[in-house]
């Protein structure tokens, strides 16, 4: 069974975390470009743990412009078995405040101008998306977040939408029409790529704001984002340090088969 290595792409805030030891950066090359970053390598309470800041240090490139494949593959190379994404969204529903962590379950892929497959050059493949996150690592997090003392609801559906700018507010009651919980611009196709990638695949999303809908509440902008972030990251950093600490040293198979999803994926004929 293979040791398990936890990975976390997210925005700042992981550098120091409590218990991290022997950190490093280090540049992983893929045949996809350039990832956002390099990687800090290290461990915490003794687990190997990689962070890649999503956006890059100092949050340098859009949603848009990420390049998504890089990023799992140069993950991927770098060991991580087990990755959560810890990404700020907006607030869909009354009841997921500023500060809320939801651990989603779902999600409605609505961007378009994104690289979403290592597939489809010479080898198509296609891999379930049914369940798109991986159950264990789920409630791992949720061990973590119950450990913390951090408010969090299990299961929830995550509107990815391709942005950079935020949703009218059409948009925004459409897509509550639609049950969705929390909306954001990064999760796909990280989620895809993942699963194509054979890494098992979680998000914390932490709600930052309202988006657009709420009557009572000014609609979002940069300024409230980044006011809840704050927070919100400490959060984080006391949840992923929880999270480590607890994590099995040894990788658990996926149920779902997260980690051997290309065994009943690939439909072109090997080579006689
Ligand atoms: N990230 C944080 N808040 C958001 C929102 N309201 N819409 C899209 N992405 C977000």
């Amino acid at each position: 069974m293979a040791k398990s290595v936890l990975g976390i792409i997210g925005g700042s805030g992981f550098y120091n975390l409590p218990g991290i030891e022997n950190p490093h950066w280090e540049k992983v090359s893929t045949p996809w470009g350039d990832p956002s970053d390099e990687i800090l390598f290290a461990e915490v309470d003794g687990l190997p743990f990689r962070f890649l800041p999503r956006h890059g240090r100092g949050h340098r490139v859009s949603p848009t412009h990420i390049n998504y494949r890089a990023n799992i593959d140069a993950m991927k190379r770098a060991g991580v078995t087990d990755l959560v994404s810890i990404s700020a969204c907006g607030s869909l529903k009354d009841q997921y405040a500023p500060g809320h962590f939801v651990l989603v379950d779902q999600f409605i892929d609505r961007t378009f101008a994104r690289e979403k497959s290592f597939f489809g050059d010479g080898c198509v493949a296609h891999v379930s998306m049914a369940h798109p996150v991986s159950p264990l690592l789920v409630d791992a997090i949720e061990q973590a977040a119950k450990a913390e003392d951090i408010d969090y609801t299990k299961g929830g559906t995550y509107l990815v939408m391709e942005g950079p700018q935020f949703s009218t507010r059409a948009e925004s009651f459409l897509y509550r029409n639609w049950g969705c919980d929390v909306i954001g611009m990064t999760n796909m196709p990280e989620a895809k790529l993942a699963r194509e990638a054979e890494i098992c695949y979680a998000t914390v999303a932490m709600v930052t704001d309202y988006d657009c809908w709420h009557e009572e509440v000014a609609h979002v902008d940069v300024a409230a984002v980044i006011a809840v972030m704050k927070d919100n990251t400490l959060k984080a950093q006391r949840l992923v340090h929880r999270l480590a600490a607890q994590f099995p040293r040894e990788h658990q198979a996926c149920p779902l088969g997260s980690d051997t999803a290309l065994d009943v994926a690939i439909i072109t004929a090997p080579e006689a």
